[in-house]
């Protein structure tokens, strides 16, 4: 069978799975509070895609292409039995990596082990502030930032040795705790990931000037600890690595706002309850439940996902100033999974 390639010859090689779009957080830049409050409806169960249904997709999916999964959410681990999920998935053929974005509050020792146990390979924790004032303004719960760090030793002790951090950094919100946490984490072994406040949805105001970019954080974290470019692991990475000149790691540096990765992506979102997104910025999904539903056979859930890729002509980041000032209504990021 040909490989599958869209309008710009991109491949389909990961797929970002929510598996719910609920969380026990309330970031600012994702569901802030005041438009997911209490009269937020939230997805109900029955809606969500079973873990069988999953499977048939992923297998499908796989055929196509797709080498690596992540699971996100919202959060993941509110999902209940998320490693019978994992399990599952791990056991496809062609799949040779499943990775989670959690933000760790509710990863216990026994959780961490029944995840790596469930055949999970690497785990990405979002932390956006080392001091609990900072953490609670950005993630607006009561939860400590000690918490989070707790979880991450629980994903080390559990034998995952590839735990990126992931800060989201929003002028007037978390700047100055660019350095403080790359401090933190110089010399830790994990991977510490500074990403651009994003345009992601409609909720969370998004404005230009609240962007403090990529060679603005380069440059802060360079005038105290020496930083040199380090060549991508792939073509299409996400994130720009550059690696402490004292061998004290390496960092990464997410721009999808002033350095673009468009002209690589190979990434497709599958929301909970089974639409494809072909951009994280996507207005639309395309709709595979019905068919996981309706009795149709695998031939025409591959004809669906081969109609849709191959009509693939997304590039926002690419676009995002030629369109400013346009209202687009975009899929909210908890509902998406980033
Ligand atoms: P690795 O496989 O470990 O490199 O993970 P990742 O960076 O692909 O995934 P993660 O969930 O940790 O995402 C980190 C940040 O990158 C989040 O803010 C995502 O929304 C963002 N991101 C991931 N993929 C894309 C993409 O295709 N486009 C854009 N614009 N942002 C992305
Ligand atoms: N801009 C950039 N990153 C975001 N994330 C969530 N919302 C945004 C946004 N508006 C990040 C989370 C998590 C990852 C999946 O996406 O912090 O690490
Ligand atoms: Fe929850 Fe992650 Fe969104 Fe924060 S960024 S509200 S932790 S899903
Ligand atoms: Fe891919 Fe869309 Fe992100 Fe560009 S903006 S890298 S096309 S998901």
């Amino acid at each position: 069978m040909s490989t599958l390639l869209d309008t710009l010859n991109r491949p389909i090689r990961d797929l970002r799975i929510s598996v719910t779009d609920r969380c026990n957080f309330r970031c600012v830049y994702c569901m802030p509070r005041e438009v997911f409050d209490s009269n937020h409806v939230f997805l109900p169960r029955r809606e969500l895609l079973s873990f069988e249904e999953l499977e048939r997709l992923v297998r499908l999916f796989a055929e196509e292409g797709v080498r690596k999964l992540r699971l996100t959410g919202g959060e993941p681990l509110v999902r209940n039995d998320l490693e019978q999920l994992i399990e599952r998935l791990a056991n496809v053929h062609g799949i040779d990596d499943i990775a989670i974005t959690t933000n760790a509050s509710l990863i216990t020792p026994a959780r961490a082990k029944g995840l790596r146990d469930a055949g999970l390979n690497r785990v990405n924790v979002s932390l956006d502030a080392l001091d609990d004032d900072t953490f609670k303004a950005v993630n607006d719960v009561d939860i400590s930032v000690q918490t989070v760090l707790d979880g991450i030793a629980h994903c080390r002790d559990a034998g995952f040795d590839d735990i990126k951090i992931n800060m989201v950094v929003k002028r007037g919100m978390n700047e100055d705790d660019v350095l403080p946490m790359a401090k933190y984490f110089h010399g830790s072994g994990h991977i510490l990931r500074f990403i651009e406040f994003m345009d992601v949805g409609n909720a969370n105001g998004w404005q230009p000037d609240a962007v403090f970019n990529a060679q603005q954080i380069v440059d802060t974290i360079h005038n105290a600890l020496p930083l040199e470019a380090v060549e991508p692991n792939y073509a299409g990475e996400v994130a720009k690595r550059w690696r402490y000149t004292d061998g004290g790691g390496e960092i990464g540096v997410i721009g999808s706002v002033s350095q673009p990765f468009c002209g690589d992506c190979h990434r497709a979102r599958l929301s909970a309850v089974g639409q494809l997104y072909t951009c994280l910025f996507a207005s639309m999904g395309h709709d595979f439940r019905s068919l996981l539903r309706d009795g149709s056979d695998d031939d025409a859930l591959r004809e669906r996902l081969r109609a849709v890729w191959s009509h693939r002509s997304d590039r926002y980041s690419e676009v995002r100033a030629s369109l400013a000032g346009t209202p687009i209504k975009k899929v909210e990021m908890s509902y998406i999974g980033g």
